[in-house]
């Protein structure tokens, strides 16, 4: 790196500073880092300290020593809805509403079927009501044919509501976002939506997108991978239907660690799942032939959890408990101390996002890079997207000198700030790097 100028003089002590004032700078002990800055977060998160040592214990004493005792006495047979209930304040949803397993993917798929099937109860009841002939009384496909897909999304949702469309004999429609309420009709019957691109790191509304999907009679699923322990999502306060995500980014679960599904709590008598695997049955070991399903996001299971994943993480969400604990005098019971630290880890998140760019403007000649990232808050999520044609080469240049982003192709580079572990220090430094290699690749 080149000596410092007046002028990353000025941003490196400013860094410094907020550094200095930020309430969750404490936390950074609690993972596994080394000296490069780790901006990869929204892709794989870092490792949580506490994570090997729980491994350790899961792998000699519970399956080494208890063996298949482990599934009662250690917990193992609950897990999916015991750590459901751990991510549920970090989603802003009360207990019992949320069950761990399989990969986003797979409940992409449960929850877009299981919305389609809901809202061809509704039309089965309304026809019921109005004695008409136009709905799926019958066992056809009615006036809701269609689902809507988020264009801009990660390509698996897109498949996968593909997949779900043609098994339930729907038309799948993709629109981006913002033209999800003039595409919404009566003739919709689910909306599959991202809370915050993968691409572009733009934060959808959440609120008025649900709202609106609820006043055309539709089911709302949404993804949160990119939002869900990086800001507040809302989901029981904004009346979301059903949600999924991953836990392998802001959640720092580990490679591969288990999805979610959220099914809201009124909706779930009506979750009728197209993978009514044995765990989600009402009572699996009594091996009956007819399927039963389980009350509860229990319904939302399939098979035998992953209990290594799963229990990793477990012990890496204990990161979001424990904090009030440090010496901040706050003393406000575990869910609540958590939803308190979502909140600040926003605050952070956009302050570090705003230092960013601030960092690259002040270092990156104008015109070299163009900024895919909204710049308004209520429209960014925890990432910054900058676009330049040498985005791979730049990239790979980057990561040699200890600056961790991501490659999209073709032509994205990306930066995700998790407020748990990324310091302001992390970021000017980052920036100033950018600028030395886009420099340096002229
Ligand atoms: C928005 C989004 N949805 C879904 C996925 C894929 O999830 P999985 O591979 O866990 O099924 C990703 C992966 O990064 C993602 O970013």
């Amino acid at each position: 790196m080149s000596e410092p100028t007046a002028l990353s003089a000025e941003l490196i002590s400013l860094a410094r500073e907020l550094d200095k004032a930020d309430e969750l700078a404490c936390l950074r002990t609690r993972f596994v880092l080394d000296d490069a800055v780790y901006l990869d977060g929204n892709s794989l998160g870092a490792l949580p300290v506490a994570v090997p040592g729980r491994l350790a214990d899961v792998l000699y004493r519970e399956w080494g020593e208890l063996r298949i005792r482990s599934w009662d006495e250690s917990g193992w047979w609950t897990a999916p809805e015991r750590i459901g209930d751990r991510i549920a304040p970090l989603v802003g949803a009360a207990p019992g509403q949320i069950v761990v397993g399989d990969s986003t993917s797979v409940n992409v798929f449960k929850a877009v079927v299981a919305a389609v099937r809901m809202a061809d109860e509704d039309e089965a009841a309304r026809e019921g009501a109005t004695g008409g002939t136009g709905g799926t009384g019958g066992g056809g496909v009615g006036r809701r044919d269609e689902i809507l897909v988020d264009a801009t999304t990660f390509p698996t949702d897109g498949y996968l509501a593909e997949s779900a469309a043609r098994m339930t004999g729907r038309t799948l429609r993709p629109v981006t976002p913002a033209e999800v309420p003039a595409a919404l009709s009566d003739r919709t019957a689910a909306v599959l939506l991202n809370h915050v691109d993968y691409r572009t790191g733009r934060l959808h509304d959440l609120p008025g997108l649900t709202a609106a999907v609820h006043e055309a009679g539709a089911y709302a699923v949404w993804d949160l991978c990119h939002s869900a322990g990086a800001l507040p999502v809302g989901l029981d306060e904004h009346g979301v239907d059903l949600a999924v995500g991953c836990t392998y980014k802001y959640l720092n679960g580990g490679p591969g660690s288990p999805a979610y599904l959220y099914v809201r709590r009124d909706l779930q008598p009506r979750f009728d799942s197209p993978l009514p695997g044995w765990t989600s049955h009402t009572d699996p070991f009594a091996m009956r032939p007819a399927y039963e399903p389980a009350p509860g996001a229990v319904r939302g299971r399939v098979g035998t959890p992953d209990i290594l994943s799963m229990l990793a993480l477990e012990a890496a969400l204990d990161v979001w408990y424990g904090w009030g604990g440090e010496g901040d005098g706050k003393d406000l019971g575990p869910a609540r101390e958590a939803e308190a630290m979502i909140e600040s880890v926003r605050a952070k998140s956009l302050a570090l996002t705003d230092f960013f760019l601030r960092c690259v403007s002040a270092y990156v000649p104008e015109g070299r890079v163009e900024c895919l990232t909204p710049t308004a808050h209520a429209e960014r999520g925890s990432q910054v997207a900058l676009r330049c044609d040498d985005a791979g080469d730049i990239m790979k240049r980057l990561i040699a000198q200890g600056v961790i982003g991501d490659f999209r192709h073709p032509d994205v580079l990306r930066f995700g700030f998790t407020p748990l572990y990324v310091s302001f220090t992390d970021v000017e430094r980052a920036a100033r790097v950018l600028a030395e290699t886009l420099e340096g690749a002229a």
